[in-house]
């Protein structure tokens, strides 16, 4: 059956409408479906005008992603948007709900928008690494003018109904029978006669537009270097404006399909489709449902129970915060509090939204107050004693069927299920700091955790705005266990002769935020010395540095020196000095690396021990470490994550290293993986192993 139906009314209004669920993405039957129903519309005496409308709660989410990198089967979308725009009868777009992508393209090549108040309408194809590729650089600037339409599309965000309304993206906000409204619309077209195409040359560019375009062009493509779609958005863009539509669209259609085989564009669609694939957990299917959730308690008002007690706030879900005493409690709120103001004064949150989520916050001294919740999520210091002490208590008090979750980074799971008598309902909830901020959750799920404890998280995960990955129960789950050869990685090769500002340029230069020794001496270099005490791990330079009192940028020195509580770091010759007598010791002898080699150095480990996690079945895809790495600890985006890295780099190239590495070092644990040896032999790749 045709994805696209037509119904004609009395009027002599053809109402064209998508049903392709969930999103109404325009695949290969959607665009032959369209062409075939505007076809016979327009040859339909009876029809005077045309409405197309979509089925669900968006209106078309864009071009099938899943379509690109494959041969297109006609008819093409900026054959069917033509078709559209050029013709007789005047169609207009009845949008329902979003309209993103080729769906808002879809949209631009009618002859007029009709939106209701709580649509969104936006280009956010520069996320995917692409441009628009339907007419969308062309017909939005003349619709809107070229520096607004630049500023969408460059930014990717969606604009709402009343901006739309104000620019010029939208003819009508109407909040009730949207249909009606777009048939009367094209009624009123066909009487007068004449209709605005939005890809004619009469537009809103004027030369003070143009400037005001150019200069954030130029400083788009400054901000955004790994990006080329940033510069191809840019002279698509511009061609339109100089040379007109026709080569604007040519422009435009050459730069996008060129996009779409680029490596950029092809790692940021595998993040796309493997967000939404972690929340999928082998073996669990829709018959579990969740257990409500409608009151949560969080133990420990430090910053990260804060920020957690933030993120049910922020959903609306009633939160208890629990501390031991009355002090810290009052410190805990205070903070949420501090925060929450802080983000006025920027103007991120207005005082009206503050005061519903601190409404939602209560505190209490005594775990008594938890008997209630349906989920305690425990925030307490990172000591096995301590958890066992909580989860003992809150398995006495806890109603029956709550669930107990604990935001542990390292500890077990399974141990810390089993101090209470029902580790079914126990699961670990690790969040990241600031967690009112950081999307990733991995949701660790113990040996008993019971399916529908699983689901829950999900579910929640989801309902907090956080991005859910489940993880099995090992030393640091997926994240840490894998920064954990990283931070081995980096200490070896300072000791080997590289600096720290050397190998944090490399890593910058790979497309990090920040190199793993800045990153340390923000976090405090006492909290892996602390950890380090207890595992017996050895890392020369951290405890040397520790032990002189350099616990990093709160007291001024580590593997850099902060003057006068400097937040950037600088070269630090004590530190250096520490470095090179630690080489001098183990009878290293010096030498430098390029920033290839660093990111080799750095990075292999990483990817073995990914394979590692795999095969003990951490984690259910490649794909989901991905999502973790560049969710939770900025892994570049515009690389894919680890894994699918590696698989550019090439796994025997990464095996062949990872053998020198082991045999250089001594360290059995650089030794490949079997599975990584296995794909490398040519028994196939990650992507393989996660489709099988
Ligand atoms: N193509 C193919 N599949 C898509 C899709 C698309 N454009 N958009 C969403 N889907 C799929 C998802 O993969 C998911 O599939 P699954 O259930 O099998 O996992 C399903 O639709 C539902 O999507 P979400 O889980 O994301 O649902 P939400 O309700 O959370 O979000 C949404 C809905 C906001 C529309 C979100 O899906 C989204 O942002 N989609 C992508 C929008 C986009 O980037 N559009 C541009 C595409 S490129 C383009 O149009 C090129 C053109 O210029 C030629």
């Amino acid at each position: 059956m045709s994805p696209v139906r037509s119904d004609i009314t009395e009027a002599g209004v053809a109402i064209l409408t998508i049903a392709n669920p969930p999103v109404n993405a325009l695949g290969a039957a959607v665009r032959g479906g369209l062409l075939e129903q505007l076809t016979q519309a327009q040859a339909n005496p009876a029809v005077t005008a045309i409405v197309i409308a979509a089925e669900g709660k968006v209106f078309v989410a864009g071009a099938d992603i899943s379509e690109f990198g494959k041969p297109i089967t006609p008819p093409s979308l900026p054959d069917v948007l033509t078709a559209i725009e050029r013709s007789p009868k005047p169609v207009v777009a009845a949008i329902n709900g979003m309209a993103l992508g080729g769906g808002l393209e879809l949209a631009l090549a009618c002859h007029a928008r009709i939106v209701p108040p709580g649509a969104k309408l936006g280009l956010p194809e520069i996320k995917l690494g692409i441009i628009p590729g339907a007419g969308g650089t062309q017909r939005l600037p003349r619709l809107i003018g070229a520096a607004p339409a630049f500023a969408m599309m460059a930014s990717g965000e969606p604009v709402t109904a009343d901006k739309a309304l104000a620019n010029g993206l939208a003819d009508e906000v109407v909040d009730s029978d949207l249909l009606a409204a777009a048939s009367a619309h094209a009624l009123r077209l066909a009487e007068a006669g004449a209709w605005r195409l939005s890809g004619t040359a009469e537009g809103k560019v004027d030369e003070a537009d143009r400037a005001a375009f150019e200069i954030a062009a130029a400083d788009a493509i400054k901000k955004a270097p790994r990006m080329p779609n940033v510069k191809a958005l840019a002279l698509s863009v511009r061609t339109g404006l100089d040379k007109g539509l026709t080569e604007g669209l040519a422009t435009e259609r050459a730069a996008f399909l060129n996009l779409v085989k680029d490596p950029t564009s092809k790692a940021l669609r595998h993040l796309f489709f493997a967000e939404r694939e972690a929340a999928r957990v082998p073996g669990i299917g829709k018959e579990v449902k969740a257990r409500p959730v409608g009151k949560a308690a969080v133990i420990g008002a430090g910053t990260m129970g804060g920020g957690i007690a933030m993120c049910f706030a922020q959903a609306g879900i009633p939160v208890t915060i629990i501390e031991v005493k009355e002090e810290a409690l009052a410190a805990g709120l205070a903070r949420i509090r501090a925060n929450y103001e802080t983000s006025v004064k920027r103007g991120s949150l207005s005082q009206a939204a503050m005061d519903r989520h601190l409404g939602f916050v209560t505190g209490a001294v005594g775990m008594e107050a938890a008997a209630d919740a349906d989920i305690i999520v425990e925030a307490a210091f990172e000591d096995m004693g301590v958890k066992a002490e909580i989860f003992g208590a809150l398995d006495r008090i806890a109603k029956p069927g709550a669930i107990l979750a604990t935001n542990t980074s390292y500890l077990d799971v399974n141990a810390i299920a089993d101090t209470t008598s029902r580790p079914q309902d126990v699961v670990g909830l690790h969040f990241f700091s600031p967690a009112n901020v950081m999307r990733l959750l991995e949701i660790v799920r113990g040996a008993k955790t019971a399916p529908d404890v699983l689901v829950t998280s999900l579910d929640l995960a989801r309902k907090i705005g956080k991005l859910p990955v489940v993880v099995g129960v090992c030393y640091g789950f997926v994240g840490n266990r894998i920064l954990a050869k990283r931070s081995q990685a980096a200490e070896r090769i300072l000791l080997a002769g590289a600096l720290p500002h050397e190998v944090d340029a490399a890593v910058t230069d790979f497309g990090f935020r920040m190199g793993p020794f800045a990153m340390l001496d923000l976090a405090g270099l006492d909290i892996g010395w602390r950890s380090r005490k207890v595992t017996g791990v050895k890392a020369p330079v951290g405890d040397g540095l520790c032990e002189q009192g350099y616990f990093g940028q709160k007291t001024g020195r580590g593997f850099y020196r902060y003057p006068d509580g400097a937040r950037k770091g600088e070269r630090d010759p004590d530190t250096e000095a520490l470095i090179t007598r630690l080489s001098e010791e183990r009878g290293i002898v010096r030498r430098s690396f390029s920033n290839e080699e660093i990111i080799a150095r750095l990075m292999y480990p990483m990817v073995n021990e990914g394979a590692k996690i795999l095969e003990e079945g951490i984690a259910a895809r490649s794909s989901d470490i991905d999502v973790v790495w560049v969710n939770g600890y900025n892994w570049p985006n515009f690389t894919g994550g680890p894994m699918h890295w590696a698989e550019g780099v090439g796994l025997s190239r990464i095996v062949e290293a990872l053998e020198t590495f082991a045999a250089e070092t001594g360290d059995e644990s650089l030794q490949p993986a079997p599975l990584l040896r296995r794909l490398a032999e040519g028994s196939g790749s990650f992507a393989d192993k996660d489709a099988a």
